[in-house]
């Protein structure tokens, strides 16, 4: 039976799949959802989720929920809570992809999602198992992104929601959309992972979680994965480039990708390159020293506002998913972000600063000939140009 257990496998812990505990009982670390296997032969299930597009089904028609045999289970029909995320094109990079020099450059565009970030696909199976388990409320500690996705699934589902924010430093559209959605803002003086610290240490405890330490949260996001192969008719490229804060959708992709890989779904894994700004870039630091242990930066500085993170949660996850896909953590200074975000308009497409990383990062990997130029390589782009507009603007 599907089932909650500790990430870190020599622990062995294991919980029921809906007990509200956010970390291993025994060792402390972080849960993951244990899926079981579905019976239903690969070839078959590639074609039902393909099929359940025309479908008129509201679950169907999620872009999460489509993939329902990987997900956890027990939730009927009407409780699911969703606004059709997911379903996103993959989309050619042109003179971003002359830029970097490579002839097969993909963007998938999670910012594409209903409001806008990727953070959508994880908040649909997050509110989803809220609602399940009765929460009347739900909080997060966020730089923009997760407040107004939770704000509008919690609308959704007619719970109170509750957004801490770093004080002045999120971005005035996204706090506009929290504030749209009708949730109650705190805001915290201090950095993310202050936020994040006061909310977990201080908050009503009869609040439930839904920042990417919630399990829940992972299993939507890595459904960005399998739509990604779909797409590639199940081909699988050889870069997979993700940017990296609190390190929740790096880790919700190795675990896609270890769990296709195991099943049967993909006989190979793309490499999981994770990029993150210069000024707060933590795994890249212990990725370039070869240190066993995350040392957090304490003052986290970088105008990618998203990704502006010191102590990632999720880091041993995300590390998981670098070393069995064969992959590497890098950083990019906050000029190249700057320079590939403009590139990445040019191609008609957009996104906010911190998506830009991975195109930024793909260039130096180019450059300095890690990535050889015949590659084919998915960038993965997490917010909508719309989210930060005060950023186009002063750059201009
Ligand atoms: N890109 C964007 C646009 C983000 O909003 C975030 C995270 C990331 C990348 C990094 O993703 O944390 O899973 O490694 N935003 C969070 C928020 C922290 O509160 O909105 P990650």
């Amino acid at each position: 039976m599907t089932h909650l257990r500790c990430s870190v496998s020599h622990c062995g812990t294991t919980l029921d799949l809906h007990d509200r505990a956010l970390a291993c009982p025994q060792c402390g670390n972080l849960l993951e959802v244990a899926i079981e296997a579905p019976s239903t032969k690969p070839r078959d299930l590639k074609r039902l989720w393909l099929e359940r597009r025309m479908s008129r089904d509201a679950q169907d028609g999620s872009g999460v929920w489509r993939f329902r045999e990987f997900l956890p289970d027990g939730y009927d029909q009407t409780g699911v809570v969703t606004l059709g995320e997911g379903n996103i094109p993959l989309v050619r990079g042109q003179k971003t992809a002359a830029w970097v020099g490579l002839k097969r450059l993909w963007f998938k565009h999670l910012g594409w999602n209903p409001t806008g970030s990727f953070k959508d696909l994880g908040m649909t199976a997050g509110m989803t198992e809220a609602k399940f388990v009765g929460a009347t409320a739900v909080a997060c500690a966020s730089t923009g992104n997760t407040a107004a996705s939770l704000a509008a699934y919690a609308a959704r589902a007619g719970v109170t929601g509750r957004v801490y924010l770093p004080a002045g430093q999120a971005s005035a559209n996204k706090l506009a959309q929290a504030l749209d959605f009708g949730a109650e803002l705190v805001e915290i003086a201090g950095s993310f992972d202050d936020a994040l610290n006061v909310l977990l240490e201080k908050a009503d405890p009869a609040l439930y979680f839904l920042n990417s330490i919630n399990p829940f949260r992972i299993e939507g996001q890595k459904t960005a994965m399998f739509e990604l192969f779909e797409q590639l008719d199940w081909r699988v490229p050889d870069y997979l480039v993700v940017p990296g804060g609190n390190l929740g959708n790096s880790s919700a992709f190795g675990k896609a990708f270890m769990e296709l890989k195991t099943h049967g779904f993909i006989d190979k894994v793309p490499r999981m390159v994770i990029v993150q700004a210069h000024g707060a870039n933590p795994l890249a630091r212990m990725w370039s020293a070869g240190a066993a242990e995350l040392e957090a930066v304490a003052h986290p500085e970088t105008q990618a506002t998203a990704i502006r993170i010191g102590n990632p949660r999720s880091w041993k996850k995300a590390l998981d998913g670098v070393r069995f896909t064969g992959g590497l953590v890098m950083d990019v200074t906050d000029e190249e972000i700057g320079e590939a975000k403009s590139w990445i308009g040019r191609d008609g497409i957009g996104c906010e600063p911190a998506s830009a990383t991975t195109l930024a990062g793909l260039r130096k990997l180019i450059d300095s000939g890690t990535v050889g130029r015949d590659a084919e390589v998915v960038a993965i782009l997490t917010g909508h140009a719309l989210k930060d507009t005060d950023y186009i603007i002063r750059s201009k």
